[in-house]
Order: structure tokens, then sequence, then C-alpha cells
């Protein structure tokens, strides 16, 4: 990797890869400017908001608007492992996996995309991936280079905080999200798995998934398998961007329906299944949808909504705060989705035969959790929460 230079930037434009300029980087920063050849390109497009199609460099740190390419979280600990040294974040943005690399948006320096891994794992080798990640999460010394190499090939950008790895399984790229090695209060993976089941059965556009048991040091846990959908079944690469680079919001700054209905509006995605999203996600208390929880795929010409991730049920409580605000209020009920000013923003009648297709949906989730291997007790965890998210239904029905 140079440490200054000229960096080529690829993306995916009418299903072929093309050059969409370069980041120049000096020894405190960098910026991205256009290629001539991109920006005279029929249907090329930003490829983030706040990178305006226009000649001439633009800054790209502190904000980064490639911030999906770059490690998150636990990509971050990964790296910064490996390398053994903390990273600056241009390293870090060029130092993910380039096979595993989130969306299209690719770098390039004298000519190979970088990092240049050397794959990424099979799932033959995942027992071995997630044993290294346990190391990594308990923070242990001592962890041999070469399996701390595997696990850094499994990391690719992919955001969020929770031990995952990309794999290739029949010759196709997918995610697997890991059980942490300790402090989790009831089994997540499994009602996260049961959760996209339930959202399939609801309508919601979910991407293939499956969970298998690993046996680690004995141990059984389970993993989530979740395809990767920037990725066509050929392997080509699909246009990804969070909603915190479409909105131009930055880690930790919240966010709120109210700008990412407008946006998935004004770009043509489909606000209808965003407000089902909205109200399955309020419905199992799914907190944690803050802007990166949320994206969109780029498909002939405009940005859709990407298939639904990382929604994940809590025990019923009192109220339930959620990450995602709705013009400002972040403590959320159904009532609040079902207002008619709120029907309105989204451009929603509501859908009584749909509402009937998410209550016998919700109705499964025990089973759900049980075949995806969640014990009595995880299970009891949440049944609460899934009777009162069916009764609140039958309410405005
Ligand atoms: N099926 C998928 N295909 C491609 N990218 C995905 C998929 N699922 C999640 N991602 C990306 O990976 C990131 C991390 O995944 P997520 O499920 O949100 O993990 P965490 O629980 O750690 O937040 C997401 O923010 C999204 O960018
Ligand atoms: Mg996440």
């Amino acid at each position: 990797m140079t440490s200054s230079g000229k960096i080529a930037v690829t993306t995916v434009l009418n299903g072929d890869e093309v050059l969409a300029g370069h980041v120049y980087r000096t020894r405190s920063s960098a910026s991205f400017a256009y290629d001539q050849s991109y920006l005279e390109r029929p249907n090329a497009f930003a490829l983030a908001p706040s990178l305006g199609l226009f000649a001439g460099p633009q800054p790209i740190f502190p904000a980064n608007p490639f911030s999906d390419s770059a490690p998150d979280t636990w990509g971050r600990k990964v790296l910064m492992r490996a390398a053994g040294r903390t990273l600056d974040e241009v390293s870090l943005l060029l130092g993910v996996n380039d096979h595993g690399r989130q969306g299209a948006t690719r770098f390039w320096v004298d000519g190979v995309a970088v990092a240049d891994g050397e794959g990424v794992p099979g799932e033959h080798e995942l027992a071995e991936v997630l044993r290294t990640a346990d190391q990594v999460q308990r923070g242990e010394k001592n962890i041999p280079e070469r399996t701390i190499r595997r696990l850094f090939r499994a990391t690719g950008s992919l955001g969020g905080a929770r031990p995952k790895a990309n794999v290739l399984r029949g010759g196709d790229l997918w995610l697997a999200k890991f059980p942490k090695p300790v402090g989790d209060d009831w089994n997540v993976i499994a009602w996260e798995a049961a959760i996209l089941d339930l959202m399939a059965a609801a309508g919601i556009a979910v991407a293939p998934h499956e969970t298998t048991m690993f046996s680690v040091d004995g141990e059984e846990r389970t993993v989530l398998f979740v395809r990767r959908f920037d990725r066509r079944t050929n392997g080509d690469r699909i246009p990804y961007m969070s909603a915190m680079t479409a909105l131009e919001a930055s880690d930790g700054e919240g966010g709120d329906w109210v700008d990412l209905v407008e946006w998935a509006r004004l770009n043509g995605a489909d606000s209808a299944e965003l407000w089902r999203r909205a109200v399955f996600g309020v419905l199992v208390g799914n907190v944690d949808d803050h802007l990166r929880n949320h994206g969109f795929l780029r498909w002939n010409g405009s940005w859709s909504l990407s298939p639904a991730f990382d929604v994940n049920p809590t025990p019923d409580s009192e109220g339930d705060a959620h990450e995602l605000a709705l013009d400002g209020e972040t403590q959320l009920a159904l009532s609040h989705f079902t207002d008619p000013a709120v029907l309105d923003l989204f451009g929603q009648k509501i859908d009584p035969s749909w509402l009937r297709q998410l209550s016998d949906a919700l109705a499964q989730a025990a089973a759900r959790a049980s075949a995806h291997g969640a014990s009595a007790f995880s299970i009891a965890v949440m049944e609460e929460r899934f009777n009162r998210a069916r009764d609140g239904i039958k309410q405005i029905l």
C-alpha cells in the first residue's frame, strides 16, 4: 500500500465496472475528484450525495462519503489487531479485503484492487474464524498471526459492532453473524433469524438466510448466514449506500423517519415497504434502528431499498426508545405510525389485509425462534412482546 499518491476509485454503472475518479492522499488528509470520463457518462450517479457530480477535488474527511466502504466498529478492531498498530482513516479504508467490500465502490493502487486479500474463507473454515473472533472479542493477547490473517480475510467493510465474517458458500458471498462469546442475555442470533422469517411471512423483502450450529471448544453456537444482497448471483457488485450516507449523517447522530422517507420518496424508493418495515420494527421493539441499519441498492438507474437487515426484537417494556426518531419523538409505538399525518408522510393508507398477514406472521414467532435453536428461556423472554404486538394490531382492525 502506498502511503501517498493517487488511488483509482471504480463503481458499477449500467452493469459495467467503470473508473469514477481518484482519491488523492496527502500526508494528513485526502480528497476525491471525479474523472472527466465518468462525469460525461449517461446515467453517472454521485457515489454519495455529499460528492456532487462536478469536476475538481472534494474533501473526504472528516465526514467520509466512503464510510460504507470502510470498516466499522468490528472491522476496525480486526484490522488494527492484524496490523498490530493504530491505523489512520485512509489506511483503514484501503485495508479492507476487496473481495468482501460492501457495495460496488472499489479502490485501486497501481492497478491492483486493495486490499488484495487472499480471498474470503470457505464455510469449512468458519469454526476456526469464530474461535478467533471470540479471542479478539475477549481481548486475548498472543493470537497466532496465521489465524488473525484468516479473520482479516473474512472481515470486509461490513458495518456493525457484532462479530461477523464474510464467507463463501457454494461460490456465493454470504455474511455470517456470530453469537458473542459472553454478554448476550438470550439467543440473539436465533431471534434475528426468526425475525427474518417473520418479515418474509409479512411480505417484507429480506435476503436468503439460514442458521447453522457450530461446535466451538465443545460449545454449540448458533451462526446466522445471510446472503450478501450487494452481489449478483454471478458475483458482480451492486452499488450500496447506507441511509447514513444517503442523509449525509454521521454515526451517533441519530436520525429521523421523516428524512429517511423523504429521501426514499425523492429517489423513487418504495415508501410503502418503508412503512411496513417501520410498523414491523416498532411492534417487535427493534430499537437499534439507526441509519446504518437501513440502506439502498442501485438498480436500473435509481436507488431502491435494500432487503431489510439487522432487525432484532427486545423484551416487552413500558416504552421503547428508538434510535430512529419520528419527527423528533424517540419513544415510539404502533399508534405513531397509524396517525393520519404520518400515513400521509409515507403516502400510505392503513391496509387491513396486510395487518392481518402481519399478525399471522407474528403468531409464528416462538416456533421460528425454536426452529433456529432458541431455548425455552430465550423464547419466554419475548413472549409478552409478541402477544402485545398482536393485541395492538387487533385494536386497529
Ligand atoms: N445481507 C447483506 N448483504 C450485504 N450487506 C449486508 C447484509 N446484511 C448486512 N449488511 C451490511 O453489513 C452491515 C452490518 O450488518 P448488521 O447485520 O447490521 O450487523 P450488526 O448487528 O453488527 O450491526 C450493515 O450495516 C450493512 O451495511
Ligand atoms: Mg447493524
